[in-house]
C-alpha cells in the first residue's frame, strides 16, 4: 500500500507544503519564499517572517492539496518540521499541521529540519547505508554518520559559524547584496584566488571552525579601504570559498576514509554552492565515492524534503500529539 504524507516546512523565511508518496516520489510541492521582502532589509527580518507565514500558510494548503488533485482523505499523515529554526515562523506551520491532524485525525510526524535536509537526498534515489551526511547549512556545519534509516551520530560539528551564516557575513563585507551565499558563489567563478587567506581548523579532527576566516575576510576589507584601496570582490570571493571548500572537501574525505563509508551525501542550503558541488564530485570520482546532492530546488528549504524524512519517520512510528510545540534550538534526532 502506499503511503501519502503531507508536509509543512515553515522554519525560516519559506512557507512550504508538499504531498510525498513513499518517501520518494514528489506529488505536489508548493514553496512560497519571501526573499524578495526581506532583500529590502539585508536580511531575514523574524517579525516580518513570521506575519507572512500566517497570511501564507492556508493559501499553500489548497494550492498544494489542488495541485496533486487530492483532498485530505488520501493523505496517510502530517509531517512537519517542529524545529530547530525561528520560532515565531516554526510555530505558524506547527499550529497549521495540529491543526488539520486535529481536524481530520491523522497522526502528525515531528520533524528536525536537519533531518528533512538529509531525506532532500531520497528524493534523488534512495539513500543507501551506511552514509556519510555532509550538512552545510545557515544554521549548521556537520558531518553525520548513519548507519540505516533515521539513525543520526553526529562525528563532527562547528565549533563557532556554520558556513551558511560565514558566507552571508562574507558578502555583507564585500558588498554583495542579499542573499549571500549564491551571490559570492556567482563571484567566486568570475574571479581568481589572489587573496592570503588562511585554511580554517586545518587539522586531523572532523570539526570546522569558520570565524577566524570570516574575520580575515572583515579585517582585510577594512584595512585595504583605510589604505583607500577597492577590494576586488571577484577574487576575495574565489579565494573565501577555495579555503572552505578546500577544508569542507577535505575533512569529508577524510570521515569517509576514517568510518570506511562509500556512500556520501549533501544536505542543507550550501550544497547549492557550485564550488562545493564540482570539488566533491570530482573528489567522489577519484575515491570510488557514491555522492548524491539534491537536485537545488531541494537544497534550500523546501517541505519535500520533510516528507520524505516524515515518511521514513512514521514507518518507524515516530508520533507527536497536540502537545506539540515548536523548538528555535534542538538536537538532530
Ligand atoms: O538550508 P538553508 O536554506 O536554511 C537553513 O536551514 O539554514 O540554508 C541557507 C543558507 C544561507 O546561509 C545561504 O546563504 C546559503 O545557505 N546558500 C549558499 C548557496 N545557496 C544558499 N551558500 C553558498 N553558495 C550557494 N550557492
Ligand atoms: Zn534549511
Amino acid at each position: 500500500m502506499d503511503t501519502y504524507i503531507l508536509a509543512i516546512e515553515s522554519s525560516c523565511d519559506e512557507t512550504s507544503l508538499s504531498i510525498i508518496k513513499n518517501g520518494s516520489e514528489e506529488i505536489s510541492t508548493v514553496v512560497l519564499s519571501q526573499m524578495d521582502t526581506h532583500a529590502n532589509y539585508g536580511g531575514v527580518v523574524p517579525e516580518i517572517a513570521s506575519r507572512m507565514h500566517i497570511e501564507n500558510i492556508t493559501i499553500v494548503i489548497e494550492e498544494c492539496l489542488n495541485k496533486a488533485n487530492m483532498t485530505m482523505d488520501d493523505i496517510d499523515a502530517i509531517a512537519i518540521t517542529y524545529g530547530p529554526g525561528l520560532i515565531g515562523s516554526l510555530l505558524i506551520g506547527v499550529m497549521a499541521a495540529k491543526t488539520l491532524a486535529y481536524i481530520y485525525n491523522k497522526p502528525l510526524v515531528p520533524v528536525h529540519h536537519i533531518a528533512g535536509h538529509i531525506y532532500a537526498n531520497n528524493l534523488v534515489r534512495p539513500m543507501e547505508f551506511p552514509l556519510m551526511a555532509l550538512v552545510v547549512s545557515g544554521g549548521h556545519t556537520e558531518l553525520v554518520y548513519m548507519k540505516e534509516h533515521y539513525s543520526f551520530e553526529v562525528v563532527g560539528t562547528t565549533l563557532d559559524d556554520a558556513i551558511g551564516e560565514a558566507y552571508d557575513k562574507v558578502a555583507r563585507v564585500i558588498g554583495v547584496k542579499y542573499p549571500g551565499g549564491p551571490n559570492v558563489d556567482k563571484l567566486a567563478h568570475i574571479g581568481k584566488d589572489t587573496y592570503d587567506l588562511p585554511l580554517p581548523l586545518n587539522d586531523d579532527t572532523f570539526n570546522f571552525s569558520f570565524s577566524g576566516i570570516k574575520s580575515a575576510v572583515i579585517n582585510l576589507a577594512h584595512n585595504e579601504e583605510q589604505r583607500g584601496n577597492t577590494i576586488n570582490k571577484e577574487d576575495l570571493a574565489c579565494s573565501f570559498q577555495n579555503r572552505v571548500v578546500d577544508i569542507l572537501t577535505k575533512k569529508t574525505m577524510h570521515a569517509l576514509t576514517e568510518y570506511g563509508v562509500k556512500n556520501l551525501i549533501v544536505a542543507g542550503g550550501v550544497s547549492a554552492n557550485k564550488g562545493l558541488r564540482e570539488k566533491l564530485t570530482y573528489l567522489c570520482e577519484k575515491e570510488g565515492i557514491n555522492l548524491t546532492i539534491p537536485e537545488i530546488k531541494y537544497c534550500t528549504d523546501n517541505a519535500a524534503m520533510i516528507g520524505a524524512a516524515g515518511y521514513f519517520a512514521y514507518k518507524l512510528g515516530r508520533r507527536a500529539d497536540l502537545t506539540l510545540n515548536a523548538k528555535a534550538t534542538d538536537r538532530l534526532n
